[in-house]
């Protein structure tokens, strides 16, 4: 409507608005302000609380916007009375949604105080568990040791399988098959032609199946026998088997090295002796014994009066082992020990009992700690 059209209620000399009772638009004003103002206090209310340095900040916020008395909600809440009943209703309204919000928003912003400000869970002046250091096994001590010493000598090291054929751990190393020498080593039969190594000798032949000589090499592992478990004896120990093929190798070079190893192991000077002895894959063969390391030679219980102790068996490779792996006997010769080294950790570190190696007692192995 154009202003000129508007109807003029009487003459053209009187004013356009009217002094009377408060007409309902102005209500609805104040109550609007009203709204506007929580609405504003709400967000105020927001900022605040997220800017709150603490848990007591955000009490006092608390109590200045949501304090019955003095809170500044309550403050807007007074002007309801003045208010007409519809606009009552309404500023009432959204007076109870801003304090609903504004107890939220303290709500979680306490909890997430609470939560950084928790003391970490344990106890602070509980004193600190020293770090356990590891140990070396003195079986693997050994066994690192001994490699050590035949590696100056030029040889290196050889794994194998503790599960092996029967054809690797006896046949190709010449046992006959129903040959009593299978009685010296009765083991675990896995199932056809499959079993639990007796020795570590099988290695000798993947060796030498797998490189042409010369060979040197020493051979740690584990073994198996069925034998009892007592102070001396292990249904499982370890060995480490020593090989040693190429031209014009003699029984010299085999008592050469194993008294180099001896003299280095054990003491320099040590006494040692062969003795005739037979294994089906050396030929000869011998047992080797070194002065007693606990009553140098006059005998004691440990080496049973004898004043010698046996530490292992060698001998030169039978030719039979070399035919049996391809490698021409009449070109080359050569010589292999096997040596208990669960018997070599007991002579090195006095351990009376061959069952300490195996039991799990901390104050047994915590002696061993460093010893690398
Ligand atoms: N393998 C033999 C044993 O365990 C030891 C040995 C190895 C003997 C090599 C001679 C040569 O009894």
């Amino acid at each position: 409507m154009a202003p000129s059209d508007r109807p003029h209620r009487s003459g053209g000399a009187e004013p356009e608005t009217t002094p009377g009772p408060p007409a309902s638009g102005a209500v609805s004003d104040r109550a609007a302000d009203l709204v506007a103002a929580l609405a504003g206090l709400k967000a105020e209310a927001e900022q605040q609380i997220r800017s709150a340095a603490d848990g007591d900040a955000l009490q006092r916020l608390k109590t200045d916007y949501l304090g019955r008395k003095a809170g500044r909600v309550s403050a807007i809440l007074k002007a309801l009375p003045s208010l007409e009943a519809e606009a009552r209703r309404t500023v009432g309204q959204a007076a109870n949604d801003a304090k609903a919000a504004i107890e939220q928003l303290l709500a979680s912003a306490e909890a997430e105080h609470a939560a950084r400000a928790a003391p970490p869970a344990g106890d602070l002046t509980m004193p600190a568990r020293p770090a356990w250091r590891g140990a070396l096994h003195p079986v693997t001590l050994v066994a690192t040791e001994i490699c050590e010493i035949f590696h100056e000598l030029g040889f290196t090291r050889a794994v194998g399988p503790e599960a092996e054929t029967e054809r690797n751990n006896f046949t190709a190393l010449n046992f006959p098959p129903g040959h009593p020498a299978l009685d010296m080593q009765p083991t675990f039969y896995l199932g056809t032609g499959a079993l639990l190594r007796s020795h570590t000798s099988p290695v000798q032949i993947r060796v030498m199946e797998a490189y042409r000589p010369p060979i040197r090499v020493t051979i740690p592992g584990r073994c198996y026998r069925r034998d009892p478990f007592d102070a001396s004896h292990a249904p499982v120990f370890t060995q480490v088997e020593g090989l040693c093929v190429d031209e014009g190798i003699s029984f010299v070079d085999l008592k050469a090295a194993i008294t180099f190893f001896a003299r280095r192991f054990f003491a320099a000077g040590v006494n040692v002796r062969f003795r005739p002895s037979f294994f089906p894959f050396t030929e000869p063969s011998a047992e080797v014994d070194v002065e007693c390391q606990l009553c140098h030679g006059s005998g004691c219980p440990a080496c049973k009066g004898t004043g010698w102790m046996e530490i292992l068996g060698c001998g030169m490779v039978d030719p039979a082992v070399f035919e049996n792996v391809g490698v021409d006997p009449e070109r080359y010769t050569g010589w292999a020990f096997g040596m208990g080294l669960d018997r070599a950790a007991m002579v090195r570190y006095g351990i009376p009992d061959i069952r300490l190696l195996f039991e799990a007692d901390m104050r047994f192995h915590r002696q061993f700690v460093g010893s690398v």
